[in-house]
């Protein structure tokens, strides 16, 4: 369950304003469920939802179950759109100290390593000698089939999986574009087993089809229900009434037309920390367009409060919080001890849990008096299904939020010409 609480952001609101906005709210919702709008031929990540394909999710759980018999690692090979989501839902779901999911109660399963997201040397030589003697799958991942980061991985990844294994086809499997790219000719070339990218998905949009669903069903989650939860939260916001998408993207424009241009989304959970790097993803390439758009950055709190919080609490006021916070509870709680030297017997018997409650119901306060609109997303438990939720809430919200600012939140022009010009450089040097 996810609920939206917004009256920290009430105080800072100007009434009338927001009276002017919600019919453009509301005309925006229509605009999205009719496909009518801007980058309409894009909007396949709703379709798929409409329509659930059981019988992909099916043969993707069985490779999945072929990858967990078989393999120690899986490297997963992509950027942007092409890890960010897999790797926000295995880390939001995997225990700290493991790559195990909770529930899995099976000695060992892969390890999903992600790969061919930056441009480190030392990465890629640091990931040979882990892999030296582990068994191990790829999963390289590619709507284009060409953006240099990835190939360049691919490259070696592939290099070395020939080196290693006569089969090293059976090994390699590949997600991209079901008909064209450098990708998908190499893939039919050497026969690996391939996944079709819906070609009316963008890549900030595509964690639910086999760009996310295979990375994560390989770690052991089950994807029927991160996915059927994203489906039941795309029918609880086909009505505008109580709609928290509508809500959440309405804020935020408006906050942005009063000045306050800065987003930060404060985690209280570091579990959710690479969910909140696919969010920026997704507003920042949804919106960030026209010279216009809330700029969306992370913060992961209480860490982050003995950093930014100096900066939150009296730096400039041209930005709001939307804070994160998991309802659950570990019940790990503060032991007594006899001394009390450290002078926490205050605290005896409450859980490290309602601590971080209360630091969160502190922080709302003070950044609050401050001068800080504030957001709360709170999630009952960080289960697949609530994940689920909570990646279609904000793909919604990030498209309500693009057609308020008139742009099209489908496209990424700024993303393909840093890719065009570090190519003239490239073949140049
Ligand atoms: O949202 C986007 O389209 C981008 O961030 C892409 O996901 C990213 O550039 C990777 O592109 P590709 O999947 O074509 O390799």
């Amino acid at each position: 369950m996810i609920q939206l609480d917004h009256s920290g952001v009430e105080p800072f609101l100007d009434e009338e304003a927001w009276e002017r906005l919600i019919p453009r709210v509301l005309a925006a919702h229509n605009t999205l469920l009719e496909g009518s709008g801007e980058g309409s031929e894009w909007l396949g990540w709703r379709r798929v939802l409409s329509v659930p394909n059981d019988a992909l999710l099916e043969n993707i759980e069985q490779t999945a179950a072929e990858i967990r018999r078989q393999a120690d690692v899986l490297v997963c090979i992509g950027i942007g759109g092409s890890y960010l989501g897999a790797r926000a839902v295995i880390e939001a779901t995997s225990p700290y100290f493991s790559s195990a999911p909770v529930e899995d109660t099976t000695p060992r399963q892969p390890e999903i390593i992600f790969a061919g997201h930056h441009l480190s040397g030392a990465y890629l030589k640091d990931l040979f000698s882990y892999l030296d003697g582990k068994s191990v799958y790829v999963n390289v991942i590619s709507k284009s089939g060409s953006t240099l980061e990835p190939s360049i991985a691919f490259r070696f990844l592939r290099q070395w999986m020939e080196s290693r294994y006569e089969n090293a086809s059976v090994r390699i499997i590949v997600t991209t574009d079901a008909h064209r790219g450098a990708l998908y000719e190499f893939s039919k070339a050497k026969g690996y087993r391939t996944y079709a990218i819906p070609s009316d998905i963008g890549g900030r949009y595509s964690v639910l089809t086999p760009v996310g669903l295979l990375p994560i069903a390989a770690a052991g989650i089950d994807i029927r229900s991160l996915f059927y939860g994203a489906v039941a939260m795309q029918n609880d916001l086909l009505s505008p009434d109580g709609n928290l998408a509508l809500s959440y993207a309405g804020i935020r424009h408006s906050l942005l037309t009063q000045g306050y241009s800065v987003e930060v989304l404060a985690l209280f959970e570091p579990r959710l920390s690479s969910l909140g790097a696919w969010w920026q993803q997704l507003f920042a390439e949804s919106e960030g367009k026209n010279k216009t758009g809330v700029f969306p950055t992370v913060a992961h709190y209480t860490t982050d409060l003995h950093s930014l919080g100096q900066y939150m609490q009296d730096g400039r006021r041209d930005l709001f919080e939307t804070f994160v916070l998991i309802d659950d509870d570990a019940g790990i709680t503060i032991p007594p001890d006899a001394g009390d030297l450290d002078d926490l017997n205050y605290l005896l018997g409450k859980t490290i849990d309602s601590i971080n409650r209360s630091a969160y119901e502190g922080t709302y306060r003070a950044h609050g008096v401050g001068g800080v609109p504030i957001m709360t997303i709170r999630l009952d438990s960080l289960s697949a299904e609530n994940l689920g939720r909570c990646i279609y809430f904000f793909q919604h919200a990030a498209a309500i939020g693009g057609y308020l600012l008139g742009v099209n939140p489908f496209d990424q022009p700024g993303v393909e010409a840093y890719k065009s010009e570090m190519l003239t450089s490239l073949r140049s040097l």
